[in-house]
């Protein structure tokens, strides 16, 4: 990061300035994988993740009982503290945490505690069920007043989690809410309750949303009704994912599919994470060891297609006109999506 310090970070745009150019650097981010501090059995073992995940999230919210929160976030604090490689600008593995929704008794506690003490190794606070920019506003201006008292020189950047409806429809200008933002997570529960979506899954699909093929008609044109005819089930996150890309795109900020939460289903799980990729995602969140191992494959570019991304760009030459390769016509277009994967595997191998 070539962060300066935070204050100039927020310099005051003049009225009339263009946006300003992102300074959010690529980290890479393939697997964001949630503990609970409060779980002895799960700090135990973030001493030896450390280098073989990209991120490591110490999870405050959900998930994390009423009783336990301060046992949480003060666990939070311990692993940082203890944690050799873990967060900071040069650590292996980065450091994020969500922390608890900002209509919670918790979550400005979260907030002065964990900066102060580990400010200089929290990379991202990932704030969830954001509904628009005042909901950044307010955590960016209090990480500015934190920061600066604690003396910190290196901003920390936020994520937000879009699961709520007027979060979705009010992406755009969560995404340009603040120059701290790094990027934006799908959350599929809430945000299914809160559409009041007919699902109780956290992601994936369901058997009911499909479409069957067209009816066959008998020699008459009556329809035979026939149970069988093929069904394809859809993809009930295909509108939202799309929606955050775009946005996030527009931005110059990152877009990650959240959780997946049926653990013993890792085909469906990847099914999930490739969808996301393919659609522009570079990451989603890891419940359980398992998913990381996927969410690191599924978001590096295999070797076939950097291979064939590689061999277009060589016959492209100096990147103008069309070449034909293999029978395909490549042209300046196809060259550009071909350049993403080249950069991001270039990205992730430095
Ligand atoms: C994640 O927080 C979700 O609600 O899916
Ligand atoms: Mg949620």
């Amino acid at each position: 990061m070539s962060h300066k310090s935070p204050k100039d970070f927020f310099a005051p745009l003049a009225v009339g300035a263009p946006a300003p150019v992102r300074e959010i650097p690529f980290r890479p981010s393939r697997a964001i994988h949630f503990f609970d501090p409060s779980n002895p059995k799960m700090v135990d073992k973030i001493p030896q993740m450390v280098g073989t995940v990209d991120v490591l999230l110490g999870n405050l919210e959900d998930a994390i009982k009423a009783d336990n929160k301060l046992a949480a976030r003060e666990g939070l604090v311990q692993i940082a503290q203890a944690t050799a490689g873990l967060g900071g600008q040069s650590g292996p593995t980065q450091l994020w945490t969500r922390i608890n929704a900002l209509d919670s008794p918790w979550a400005l506690d979260d907030l002065t505690t964990l900066v102060p003490a580990i400010g200089d190794k929290l990379d991202v606070i990932m704030v969830p069920k954001v509904q628009g920019a005042e909901d950044i506003h307010y955590v960016d201006r209090l990480l500015a007043q934190l920061e600066a008292k604690a003396g910190l020189t290196r901003p920390i950047l936020i994520h937000a989690i879009l699961e709520t409806a007027r979060g979705v429809a009010n992406v755009e200008e969560i995404c340009g809410a603040s120059p701290r933002m790094q990027g934006l997570s799908l959350g599929p529960a809430d945000l299914a309750a809160d559409r009041k979506m007919k699902t109780t899954r956290v992601g994936g699909g369901h058997p009911g949303y499909l479409v069957r093929e067209d009816a066959p008609r008998d020699a008459e044109g009556a329809y035979a009704y026939d149970a069988d005819r093929f069904r394809f089930q859809q993809d009930l996150w295909h509108y939202t994912i799309a929606k955050m890309v775009d946005a996030c795109a527009t931005h110059g900020i990152y877009p990650y599919w959240g959780p997946f939460g049926d653990i013993k289903d890792t085909v469906a799980c990847e099914d999930q994470f490739r969808n996301a990729f393919l659609l522009g995602c570079v990451g989603a969140w890891s419940l359980h060891p398992v998913q990381i191992e996927i969410a690191n494959r599924v978001f590096s570019p295999s070797v076939e297609d950097i291979r064939h991304a590689r061999r277009v760009v060589a016959a492209m030459g100096d990147g103008t006109g069309a070449v034909m390769l293999d029978g395909k016509m490549e042209d300046d277009a196809s060259l550009k999506q071909c350049l993403v994967l080249v950069e991001l595997a270039d990205q992730l191998a430095a």
